[in-house]
């Protein structure tokens, strides 16, 4: 199968993409308040961590597939037959991605956790763990990742994959949080990326944007963070037998959300010297 051409618009009206998004995002504000008051949920009137919750899920059903889509060619390679055994899939939102991990495709996942601390989402996951056959296999935890070894009770040493998609961006403490997943992954344990990243054209017009971007965006996203040097983080969280991590394709400087896709395999036992 030989990949379609980059449909990825290029130029500086590119900069112009987070605004838009933004728009977006504020609009479906209202349709999650005219929701949340047509079904008598009110606890988000009182909680503005609970209404962003609300907000980011009903954003997220509309948005989510539409940049699926955009990625779907970068991540298929990714995520299709290279997780196995028992995975972590971390943030998985509403699981718009879950149809990858589809049995008949990678016959060697045997269990897939996935770990969401948005409960406004845990009604599509399931659905859609459902929808992809991996009914038995997929066990959703509502915790963030940082509960993982106290609430979730996942063991050092005990994870073959670790999926991170569009998530590092949104997680509190995220370069703690890596190092402290690291541990979880099992020597040669591999971990999946596909995450929008601080942009590399240092001292570049994108660089500055990215900054100013970053001072409203998170009010929107849901906590979501445009300046993370998540790449940079993966690679000092512990020793890496291999990496294997490029930008996304024809992206540059006129890119706000700059990504990195690729593998992490965690180095493997030395073996013992005679
Ligand atoms: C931008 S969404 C992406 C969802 C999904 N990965 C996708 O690509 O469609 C980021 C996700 O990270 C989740 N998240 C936020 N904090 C988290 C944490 N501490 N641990 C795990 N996931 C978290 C959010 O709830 C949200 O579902
Ligand atoms: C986003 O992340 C960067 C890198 O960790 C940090 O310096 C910045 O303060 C964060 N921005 C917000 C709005 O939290």
């Amino acid at each position: 199968m030989s990949t379609p051409p980059s449909t990825h618009p290029t130029g500086p009206l590119n900069l112009l993409r987070p605004l838009l998004l933004i728009s977006y995002s504020a609009f479906y504000a209202i349709p999650t308040i005219i929701n949340l008051l047509i079904t008598f949920n009110l606890n988000p009137f009182f909680s503005f961590e609970a209404f962003k919750d609300e907000w980011f899920a009903r954003f997220w059903a509309f948005f989510g597939p539409k940049s699926r889509e955009n990625a779907e060619p970068k991540v298929m390679p990714l995520l299709q037959n290279n997780a196995r055994g028992v995975c972590l899939d971390i943030g998985p939102g509403s699981g718009q991605w879950l149809y990858m991990f589809a049995k008949a495709k990678n016959p060697d996942i045997t269990k897939i956790y996935g770990v969401e601390p948005n409960f406004a989402l845990h009604g599509a996951l399931r659905e859609n763990a459902e929808k992809a056959g991996l009914g038995g296999v997929y066990e959703v935890i509502g915790c963030g990742a940082e509960e993982l070894s106290t609430k979730g009770g996942v063991q050092p040493g005990t994870i073959d994959t670790i999926v991170t998609v569009q998530c590092l961006c949104s997680i509190p403490t995220p370069q703690k949080i890596i190092k402290e997943l690291y541990p979880l992954l099992k020597p040669g344990g591999r971990w999946l990326v596909y995450e929008h990243v601080k942009t590399k054209y240092q001292g570049d017009f994108v660089d500055y944007w990215q900054k100013i971007i970053d001072y409203v965006w998170p009010h929107f996203f849901n906590g979501c963070n445009v300046t993370r040097p998540s790449d940079e983080w993966l690679l000092q969280a512990g020793e890496w037998e291999e990496v294997n991590l490029r930008p996304g394709d024809g992206e540059g400087p006129y890119d706000t959300l700059p990504h990195i896709i690729g593998t992490l395999t965690k180095k493997q036992f030395e073996p013992l010297q005679q």
